[in-house]
């Protein structure tokens, strides 16, 4: 028996019921495919449910505002994912569906080569091949690959091989029987070869060779970034509540357009934020240090209560957010430590 067939025998004696499984809705499956790339499956369950709630068709998210889209992925982070799923849902509409072919799907915003594979395979039942860090791992160890597979060509012979094997009419348990042998057997450390239902076929295992598999070469490190951070509150004159102000970041680059406590990366902060911000600032004492680390990026933040002596830009870049309209807004993970401190009770301090 072909290694392919005892892959999906496997699967279908039994897997992890997971809430995309139970559909073939193709916007369902295209919307937990985006969530599930660089987030681990029990982190995007929750997620999942409330975003169908919120948006059960494509229709639903199309029309939302990318503002309310974007509080729903808040906390997933990577949010262009979410912007050009936002933006896909209107290319979808307007072409009057979901697209019927391979490269109709493959030519939608924020589509790799990977989850056109996948909404190919899984929703479609069609011959693809749907290349993640779990199927990159069980191929490498099953034929032996010894190449790096950060590199293309690598990928590309896993592919390839991906794709000679699909069982014919069972391309959407084939898919998922590599993802799942991948994330429950075919582990990175210890895999669990005694329960693998390739042990036989699996040529590492045959040479011992499973710890050494896949060959991955380091990437270069984030690049480290020290950032000052303002903590700037005042009393609401018509509330009474205590607010701080809040900054939208520019639509280009890093978090672009989501709301920030703001910072700048002169450790002179007065000047730093008449530079950046045109603000008259003076800092007053240290708060706390936090830190987040991005795909490029290692940000080394600390944090400053900050005293206001001049005005605040009449614009939309600005807000003062009271801790309830804190939660409201799109604020990256990135802040969430800084959050947590301000929505203390105790941490009343200027006001
Ligand atoms: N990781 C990526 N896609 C997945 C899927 N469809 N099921 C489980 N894990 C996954």
């Amino acid at each position: 028996m072909c290694w392919e067939s005892k892959l999906t025998d496997w699967y279908e004696e039994g897997h992890r019921d997971l809430p995309w499984r139970r559909t073939r809705d193709p916007y369902k499956i295209w919307v937990s495919e985006i969530m599930l790339q660089q987030t681990r499956v029990e982190a995007v369950i929750g997620y999942y449910h409330r975003f169908m709630e919120a948006f059960p068709t494509v229709e639903a998210l199309a029309s939302a505002p990318i503002d309310t889209v974007l509080k729903y992925w808040e906390g997933l982070g990577y949010y262009s994912r979410a912007r050009n799923l936002h933006k896909a849902a209107g290319q979808i509409v307007e072409m009057g569906g979901f697209p019927a072919t391979y490269e109709g799907i493959r030519a939608l915003a924020g589509i790799g080569d990977y989850t056109a594979g996948a909404i190919w395979s899984i929703a479609f039942n069609q011959p693809a091949a749907a290349v993640d860090g779990n199927v990159l791992r069980v191929i490498s160890r099953l034929y032996v690959l010894d190449g790096d597979i950060m590199e293309e060509k690598n990928r590309r012979t896993i592919a390839d091989i991906v794709l000679a094997h699909v069982p014919e009419g069972k391309a959407n348990t084939y898919t998922q029987s590599l993802m799942e042998l991948g994330a429950t057997v075919c582990i990175p450390k210890n895999p669990r070869c005694e329960k693998c239902p390739l042990m036989e076929a699996c040529q590492a295992y045959a040479q011992g060779r499973t710890s050494e598999l896949p060959i991955k070469k380091k990437k270069d490190k984030q690049k480290v970034v020290d950032r000052y951070i303002g903590i700037i509150e005042r009393r609401n004159p018509h509330t009474g509540n205590r607010e701080v102000l809040m900054h939208r970041r520019p639509p280009k680059g890093l978090l672009q357009g989501l709301w920030e406590y703001p910072g700048v990366e002169n450790d002179n902060i007065k000047e730093g934020f008449a530079a950046e911000f045109g603000l008259e600032v003076e800092a007053k004492g240290h708060l706390l240090d936090c830190e987040h680390i991005f795909t490029h990026r290692h940000w080394k933040m600390q944090v400053y209560e900050v005293q206001l002596t001049g005005s605040v830009p009449e614009n939309d870049e600005w807000c003062w957010a009271s801790v309830d309209k804190q939660a409201e807004l799109m604020i990256p993970t990135a802040f969430r430590k800084i959050q947590e401190y301000l929505a203390e009770p105790e941490q009343l301090r200027l006001v």
